[in-house]
């Protein structure tokens, strides 16, 4: 989604503005821009559709020379993928604006704005933003009160940066529903919607509360509430295990960041885990307290998260002895749901700030659930701010757009919610141990999981002329199959789709045939004969199929059936250790296909709105 980075200094900052831009490429954008104010107290605009590089060509053709400015990458939302409908937008050739978010009263304040004389060159609701800045300056001699002005009228979510060429050195920004950070440094400040686009200039940093607005200048950061008092934020040390770093020996993000899954995961364990439990306070502090009293968890999630608190109903209802729901957040949070008698709202969430997810939070904490705790990767994040327990999987930063170690560290927080509910609810101590010893396996297990990378390869070329295919799974392993066919659609553009292997003959099986490959995760469990059988129900209809297996499964490779051994593996752990094999799948074929791995088309990385 879209980023923002902003700097006030001594020195030039168009190139700190760019490497910010192209640190939140990430996040996924459409198109970028700047705005720098120079010497001559003129305001220097320059924007291009596509990439960053392009806008840090067309800026290196025609160097700037401020030392405040503001910068935006763009993921249209209102207004198609223009030049003039990327940010910074303009008014009276002296306030500029960036904008994340979406401002849902945009076309009534628009009409008001043409109605004062204000004429719009962009189809963007931000730019409502930056004429009624324009229009409260002519009563508030002091730009930040304009600004304040202007935030009043505002409905919907926004983290807003400005700029005014009558205050050269000050930016004002203002926080609601889209995170904004403040880096500080020596003799210059920062701002940005993501303390990564920062790291080259700072590493400490004020997180903005819901609400907050905040005048910077290059000595001064003065942060206001909601209600407009000044107030004294935190000063955060960045925690640098959170750094991506670059790319080192991959081709891209993805595939480095599927190759941390052993390390991620030993730092997940660390200083967890004792012999045969948890270490106390794994959740936080005292939170062993609110968990002793729950009889009933709701997990709400988006996309690959979503995947992870479905396979963790299967580790709750079984080991843990409490009943689970599960559900989509962007459901959840607009329909009337029960809330179960001592209920605990879990949130999954890599980045911490997915709308629909955090609105969900928000509203449990009107509807009597008994406490919340979010599963989240991002330490300064809302989720983690905003909830009463924590757990942070420590992936660290996680670059590219398809999750990977995100969703496998957040499968040991599960399990570790698994365990710290089911002691408390008759988990025997054998149980507790067994789960243990998993987890101290399993850093091993995934490693050896990685070896197939070379197997996996070698298959890409067989998916790459298909337009479908089928996944298939039962049990903890019937998530799985979703992440799976998630991970392929999302990243080579082929239609996939994920089946519970028993429901196979309610109506799927009419679509087999040669040309849509089934790919089928088959650990040796107490579901393998079942799903034995729904292997053949494909094979006598023609279908080809790609089997990751258990050694001790005993499928052969045949005419219709191609089998990749995957390590054996404790039944409990097996769905994260069978994500690997899936991964390197969906990795290699969009290989093949050429697309753009780190960022595949029309997705965000964070998805910051509706
Ligand atoms: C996963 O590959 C996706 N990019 C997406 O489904 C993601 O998991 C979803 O948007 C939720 O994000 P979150 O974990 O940051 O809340």
């Amino acid at each position: 989604m879209c980023g923002i980075v902003g700097a006030t200094s001594e020195r030039r900052i168009s190139e700190i503005l760019i490497e910010g831009l192209k640190r939140l490429e990430y996040r996924g954008y459409d198109s970028a821009g700047l705005a720098v104010l120079n010497d001559n107290g003129d305001i220097e605009l320059v924007r291009r559709v596509g990439k960053v590089q392009a806008l840090k060509d067309a800026v290196g053709e025609q160097p700037l020379s401020g030392t405040t400015g503001i910068a935006h990458t763009r993921w249209a939302t209102h207004g198609g993928v223009t030049e003039a409908n990327a940010h910074p937008h303009i008014s009276g050739n002296c306030i500029a604006v960036v904008h994340n978010g979406i401002i849902e009263n945009h076309d009534k304040l628009r009409q008001q704005l043409q109605q004062l004389g204000y004429t719009f060159n962009s189809d963007t609701d931000t730019e409502v933003i930056c004429h009624w800045i324009h229009h409260e300056r002519k009563k508030h001699d002091d730009f930040f009160a304009a600004v304040q002005a202007t935030i009043k009228h505002l409905e919907g979510a926004y983290g807003t940066l400005v700029m005014d060429c009558r205050n050269p050195g000050r930016l004002v920004v203002a926080r609601s529903g889209s995170p904004l950070v403040i880096g500080l440094g020596i003799g210059e400040n920062f701002v940005a919607s993501d303390q990564l686009a920062l790291l080259p200039v700072t590493r400490r940093f004020i997180v903005l509360e819901e609400g907050d607005m905040a005048d910077i200048t290059r000595t001064e950061v003065k942060v206001y509430d909601r209600d407009g008092n000044p107030v004294e934020r935190e000063v955060h040390e960045f925690d640098g295990h959170y750094d991506a770093g670059g790319k080192g020996e991959y081709r891209h993000y993805m595939l480095k960041e599927i190759h941390e899954q052993p390390s991620a995961v030993r730092h997940a364990l660390e200083e967890r885990l004792t012999d045969h439990g948890l270490a106390d306070d794994v959740f936080g502090k005292g939170s062993l307290e609110l968990l002793k009293r729950v009889k009933h968890v709701q997990i709400v999630a988006c996309g690959t998260s979503y995947h992870a608190g479905l396979v963790a109903r299967y580790w709750l209802e079984a080991l843990a002895g409490v009943s689970c729901n599960v559900e989509i957040a962007s459901e959840f949070r607009y329909r009337t749901s029960h809330v179960h008698h001592d209920s605990l709202l879990v949130t999954i969430s890599q980045s911490g700030e997915t709308a629909d997810t955090l609105a969900a939070l928000r509203l449990s904490k009107q509807l009597g659930y008994l406490g919340s705790l979010t599963i989240c990767n991002v330490p300064t994040s809302s989720m983690v701010r905003e909830s009463d327990l924590a757990y942070l999987t420590r992936a660290g930063a996680e670059i590219g757009v398809a999750s990977t170690k995100a969703f496998t560290t957040q499968l040991v927080g599960l399990l570790m919610l698994t365990l710290a509910i089911g002691q408390f609810r008759g988990m025997s101590h054998e149980q507790q141990s067994a789960v243990v010893q998993s987890l101290k396996v399993l850093p091993n297990k995934l490693e050896e999981a990685l070896l197939l990378s070379e197997a996996i390869e070698a298959l890409a070329p067989e998916f790459a002329d298909k337009y479908h295919s089928l996944f298939l799974g039962r049990g903890t392993q019937y998530p799985i199959a979703m992440e799976g066919a998630l991970k392929l659609k999302e990243i080579s553009y082929i239609h996939a789709e994920a089946y519970a292997a028993g429901e196979l003959k309610h109506g799927p099986l009419a679509l087999i045939d040669a040309e849509m490959p089934v790919i089928v995760v088959a650990p040796n469990d107490e579901l393998l004969e079942k799903l034995k059988s729904n292997v053949e129900e494909v094979r006598a209809r023609g279908g080809i199929m790609y089997v990751f297996a258990d050694k001790h499964a005993h499928f052969k490779s045949d005419d219709s059936m191609r089998v990749i051994n995957v390590t054996h593996c404790d039944e409990l752990i097996a769905p994260i250790v069978y994500t690997v094999p899936l991964q390197l799948l969906s990795y290699f074929v969009a290989i093949i296909k050429g697309t753009d791995v780190d960022q595949p088309r029309n997705l965000a990385k964070s998805v910051t709105v509706e």
